[in-house]
């Protein structure tokens, strides 16, 4: 059976981008694939949390997997830094990653812009950190959203490189994978780019949102004066909404709205209204969940410990043999 990985950096609550991009397709994978779903902790501290953020939103992730619908007897539910054997691949292949590779990622240079005072040497080698994250497994599936691939490209480029190193072929190749046919970018409600968590506020959908708090941001998002010409082509916030609404909706509001915007008849206050109500009830049962496992402690408890010792087992095996191929011999 083909191995999957994934995981989602603990940087707090789950949004619709990281729902639809990912969380969706783990839940459907679990039960085709062996499946290994993490928190990515180590990731998160990039932006330097302090113990008490750290902690609540490891948890907070690991609380929105189970109410998604991740079954830790499925799929193995882990904190990635419960596995420190990720952290010893992570550096065998720091080795083999080449600083002007790195500095070249996209996601690099965009934080790099992003917070020019705060570029360390862990950001510069996140792309290496997820590689091992994969490569540990041996996966080849990676469920995750469109603004990942290029890592998954990197994946791909540092265990390529081991094994021509070592003259083998150990590691297979990982993809990009979503369950429908394409990879997916959720856009946010500020009229941009995508949805995200460090986009500003009010861009984001949270799983845990309650419906008022759906209803103001939908409201807010942003549009313009409306179309002047028959079928003219929607401008970005405009295709913003309609591609969430592609998403929660059914096809006939989709049909229904996009005939209303060709022939000018649209009020986009009706279709805020609606693409609110059917954000609400696509997270219901998701967020009706939430409370209750956030409240067992004890069950947390056991799903962490069980995933750890089951993803330990997998890694383990893999540095053992990692050890043996690159000649560390015991005397
Ligand atoms: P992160 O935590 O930023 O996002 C987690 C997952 O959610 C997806 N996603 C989106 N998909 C569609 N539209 C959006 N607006 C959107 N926003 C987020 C992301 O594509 C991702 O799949 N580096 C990773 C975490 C990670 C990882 C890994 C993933 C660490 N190691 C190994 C896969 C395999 C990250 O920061 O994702």
């Amino acid at each position: 059976m083909e191995t999957v990985v994934s995981g989602i950096r603990s940087t707090g609550n789950l949004h619709l981008g990281n729902y639809y991009g990912a969380v969706q397709n783990f839940v459907k994978m679990q039960h085709e694939y062996n499946c290994y779903f993490f928190i990515a902790d180590l990731h998160s501290l990039t932006t330097h949390p302090t113990p008490a953020n750290l902690h609540g939103n490891v948890k907070q992730v690991l609380v929105e997997y189970l109410a998604a619908g991740i079954d830790p007897e499925k799929a193995t539910i882990y904190v990635q830094s419960d596995v420190p054997e990720v952290t010893e691949l992570y550096l065998y292949l720091n080795m083999n990653a080449y600083t002007g590779e790195l500095e070249r990622s996209t996601s690099f240079k965009d934080k790099v812009r992003a917070n020019p005072d705060n570029v360390n040497a862990g950001l510069l080698t996140y792309p290496v950190l997820m590689a091992a994250d994969i490569i540990i497994h041996k996966a080849t599936k990676v469920p995750v959203g469109k603004d990942q691939e290029q890592h998954l490209e990197m994946a791909r480029t540092f265990g390529n490189r081991f094994n021509r190193l070592y003259n083998n072929d150990y590691f297979p190749e990982p993809y990009a994978f979503s369950m429908g046919k394409n990879l997916v970018k959720i856009p946010g409600l500020d009229g941009k780019g995508k949805m995200g968590k460090s986009e500003g506020e009010g861009n984001a959908i949270f799983l845990s949102d309650t419906p008022e708090a759906i209803r103001k941001k939908v409201m807010r998002a942003v549009t313009d004066g409306g179309p002047t010409t028959e079928n003219q082509e929607k401008p970005q916030e405009i295709q913003n909404l309609f591609d969430l609404m592609k998403v929660v909706s059914t096809p006939d509001t989709y049909v229904h709205f996009d005939g209303l915007y060709n022939s000018m008849g649209i009020r986009y206050g009706d279709l805020k209204k609606q693409l609110a109500e059917d954000m609400i009830v696509a997270t219901q049962p998701i967020r009706e969940k939430i409370t209750d496992i956030a409240n067992d402690a004890a069950y947390l408890r056991q799903v962490a410990i069980y995933g750890a010792a089951k993803a330990r087992e997998s890694a383990q095996k893999t540095i053992r043999e990692v050890r043996e191929i690159i000649g560390f011999r015991k005397f």
